[in-house]
């Protein structure tokens, strides 16, 4: 088991397997390049799995793929297929901005995949195509349509920025109450690859928007996740939106930016230099790609164990600080 200096059982890796994305998002990314690169610059798939291997040996129960963007890699699905394999019991998610879903999403489920966390910032053409430099918005519902009916368990992700989308903070929410799937809205985490301008919405503005319309009460903090959990009673989702359900609607926020956001924290990250990451708001990161290249499974260990050593006990994060961490490296 692995556990660190602060009695946190870490248990959750999120491990990026591709920095290059084909959106170009503004929280996350400069516009430019805009040319996606080519697949020989990324970690071997294989070499991930050696990495991924030694984790789940150190009791790892709980894996997210992320990016960039998880599916540009082409042997994906494959990948997910022989995490699987190796531990039938894993937990295994995946977080994708939707463009590429819609065809692999049934190969997705039949490799194992469970859950899948889909990046859905807007539902209007243009403001997609603003935030992402994609004209993308047919592709992600396409996508979200085809993961709902292969019966993968879909979360979706707004960061609502303002005067962009911040209008479409309800409208998310009630195309997430149809589909019965929940929604997260993520602060904006300010970094340097962010496009300039941009300021992201706090939690008490998000719910500011949604209690406009509806009444809103504390569900409860996430035990093992990074939301703060609310919820809407189900009698008041017949009156003002004409759709029932069985129990009251929950959604979520990350806020980052509150101050008991690392006490239950159980995750590292690895990024697709090959990095591992022990917090995403700190400078500290360890090299361990080499040792992945060569399948050292016992330098493997050593540095995932001084990885869970030099976890801090909290972010460094404040207000004036901005992070120099690359999200697309991190996936988030
Ligand atoms: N701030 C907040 N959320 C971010 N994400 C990526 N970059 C940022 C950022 N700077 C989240 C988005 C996206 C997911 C991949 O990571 O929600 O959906
Ligand atoms: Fe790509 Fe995700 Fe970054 Fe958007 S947030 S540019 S989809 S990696």
């Amino acid at each position: 088991m692995l556990v660190d200096s602060f009695g946190r059982t870490i248990d959750y890796m999120r491990i990026s397997v591709t920095e290059r994305c084909n959106f170009r998002c503004a929280y996350c990314m400069p516009n430019t390049p805009m040319d996606i690169g080519d697949e020989s610059q990324d970690v071997p798939l294989d070499s991930v799995l050696n990495f991924i291997k030694v984790a789940i040996s150190e009791g790892v129960k709980k894996i997210r793929i992320t990016g960039g963007e998880p599916l540009l890699r082409s042997k994906i699905v494959e990948f997910i297929a022989n995490i699987c394999k190796i531990a039938p019991e894993i937990d295994i998610a995946l977080t994708t901005n939707a463009f590429l879903l819609a065809p692999l999403a049934q190969n997705l489920k039949d490799a194992g995949l469970k859950r899948i966390n889909i990046s859905l910032d807007s539902l209007r053409r243009d403001n997609i195509k603003c935030i992402s430099k994609r004209d993308g918005l047919d592709k992600i519902l396409l996508g979200i349509q085809a993961a709902h009916k292969v019966g993968l368990k879909i979360k979706l992700n707004m960061v609502p920025l303002r005067g962009i989308n911040e209008y479409e903070i309800v409208e998310i929410l009630e195309y997430a109450i149809r589909l019965d799937v929940m929604v997260r809205y993520i602060e904006f985490m300010e970094n340097t690859y962010a496009k300039s301008g941009i300021v992201g919405l706090k939690l008490p503005e998000i719910l500011e928007h949604i209690r406009k319309k509806y009444p809103i009460s504390l569900f409860e903090k996430e035990i093992f996740g990074p939301a703060t959990l609310f919820k809407i009673p189900k009698q008041s989702l017949k009156e003002k939106l004409d759709c029932i359900l069985e129990r009251d609607y929950v959604f979520g926020v990350i806020a980052p930016h509150n101050d008991d956001f690392c006490k239950t924290c159980n995750r590292i990250r690895l990024s697709s230099e090959g990095k591992l990451i022990p917090c995403l708001y700190h400078e500290n990161a360890i090299d361990i790609k080499e040792a992945m290249l060569q399948g050292n499974t016992q330098e493997i260990l050593e540095r995932l164990k001084l990885c869970i050593q030099t976890k801090p006990e909290k972010n460094d994060w404040n207000e004036d600080s901005i992070s120099k961490r690359a999200f697309y490296q991190t996936g988030g």
